[in-house]
């Protein structure tokens, strides 16, 4: 039975019902919500442009920190109100959180008016949820515990006709002790190159010619990560190839060679290092030290000058003292990034981390972040500024409400231009007259 076609035709209260897709979380999430959002379409839904409008809101969940389950709960208090004023409305919960156990004990006992939950394995089974509740009244939740297949070709409505992400794997294996990805997204499973080429073949023909390369961990790609670059760059119409995350661990010499001799390939890395502290990545199960991450660095540098590197770091990890955090203002002083997401360590129950003794106390957790985003902001402006009289090559992205284009140059830096909407997609080269600490403004050349 075809759900899509089904539901198409089932009534659902209003003559052109729209739906909005609210996601919160990382590029996954974004990838996930886009096919989501093809599915919605097939099904007969527009695109509501906020709450108010829509007759089907989808949250798609993050858990990654406590803060982002927070937004939800926030988000969910309001839909009471808002289902008894519109009887046809309908909720929908899925990604991450919902993979938890507590969250769904807590969503069943305090939010009973939601009408579908799924989770991350079964995403492609919305359609069906979705009929279902509109058969039964029921809510209906279905969470699988662990992917049963990788199943490809799901309908997908594009967020940019220029650009956008392709998942190459799904999953984590390695379970750092912080952290929930590999409890809530499974167990790593690589797509196979031949699909994942042929659909960024159909992406370059559909007009996308800037392609991110996705998954947890890239560089553990099944079939060979550098292999795959190679692949991905001989496609005609990819001008640009982007990939995250990488794990420093397995940062190979033939990856290094691939972005460094691959033109296509963006010279922009993305590695996250999270602590400074050798005694510190040890319990966090990173499997490097705060040596061999700098000597990467180093070397990376060496083989690709103009290479710009961003990372993730976080503070306030179980038992970190004053002395390990001065390891990663270290590691900061001297890898000079471009760009750092800074956390501060999130419990999250079910983790190893959650188990351990010495929890760092919220203000000793507070006044480092403030230490760390000081330092990274600093650095990141001086090299910012080393840009000054630079012409960059930006592919023109979107454009402002003051009418003031922005895209993204190369090695990934934001930069904000004068120039005709007409020029979205392109790219354009543009001097750098101005800069910020996480942004560059500059005129057309
Ligand atoms: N797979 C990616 C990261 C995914 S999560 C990688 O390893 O590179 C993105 C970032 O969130 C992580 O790099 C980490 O810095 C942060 N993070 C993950 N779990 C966290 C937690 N429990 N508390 C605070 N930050 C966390
Ligand atoms: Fe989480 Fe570590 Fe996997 Fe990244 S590599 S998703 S931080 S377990
Ligand atoms: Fe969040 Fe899930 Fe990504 S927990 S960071 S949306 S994989």
């Amino acid at each position: 039975m075809n759900y899509i076609e089904i539901i198409k035709n089932i009534d659902k209260g209003q003559e052109n019902p729209k739906a909005l897709v609210k996601t919160y979380g990382c590029q996954m999430n974004v990838r996930d919500s886009e096919k989501l959002l093809g599915m919605l379409r097939d099904m007969g839904y527009g695109v509501a442009d906020d709450e108010s409008d829509a007759d089907l809101v989808i949250f798609n969940t993050c858990c990654v920190r406590e803060n982002a389950e927070n937004k939800l709960y926030g988000h969910l208090g309001n839909f009471k109100e808002k289902k008894r004023t519109n009887p046809h409305l309908k909720l929908v919960l899925c990604g991450c959180m919902m993979q938890q156990d507590s969250v769904l004990v807590r969503i069943k006992s305090t939010f009973p008016y939601v009408d579908v939950i799924f989770g991350t394995h079964n995403l492609y089974r919305f359609p069906e949820l979705l009929h279902s509740n509109f058969e039964t009244g029921q809510t209906i939740i279905d969470i699988w515990q662990e992917a049963r297949e990788i199943v490809e070709d799901l309908p997908s409505k594009r967020e940019y006709p220029f650009k956008g992400g392709v998942n190459i794997m799904y999953g984590c294996n390695n379970f750092c002790t912080y952290c929930i990805v590999p409890y809530v997204r499974g167990r790593e499973r690589s797509r196979k190159p031949a699909e994942i080429l042929a659909e960024v073949t159909e992406m370059a023909h559909d007009g996308v010619s800037e392609v991110t390369l996705l998954g947890q961990n890239v560089n553990s790609y099944e079939f060979g990560f550098a292999q795959l670059l190679h692949k991905v760059a001989e496609i005609d119409g990819i001008k640009r190839i982007r990939f995250t995350s990488s794990h420093p661990k397995d940062m190979s010499d033939e990856v290094i060679g691939a972005i460094r001799d691959l033109p296509k390939v963006c010279k922009h890395l993305h590695l996250p290092f999270q602590a400074g502290s050798s005694r510190v990545l040890e319990m966090m199960n990173r499997g490097h030290t705060k040596e061999w991450y700098m000597a990467l660095i180093e070397k990376i540098r060496c083989e690709i000058p103009e290479i710009a590197i961003t990372t993730d770091i976080m503070v306030g990890f179980p038992g970190e003292s004053d002395e390990d955090f001065e390891c990663t203002l270290d590691v900061v002083r001297h890898a000079r990034f471009s760009g750092a997401f800074t956390f501060i360590y999130s419990r999250r129950i079910g983790t190893e981390a959650d188990k351990m003794e010495n929890q760092v106390p919220e203000e000793a957790s507070g006044a480092r972040f403030k230490r760390l985003v000081e330092e990274v902001n600093r650095i990141q402006l001086e090299d910012n500024l080393k840009k000054l009289g630079q012409v960059v090559t930006v592919l023109a992205d979107t454009v402002g409400k003051n009418g003031v284009l922005s895209g993204r140059a190369d090695d990934n830096a934001l930069v904000h231009f004068e120039g005709a909407q007409g020029l979205i997609g392109q790219y354009v080269k543009v001097k750098i007259l101005s800069a910020k600490t996480f942004y560059l403004q500059g005129e057309m050349v």
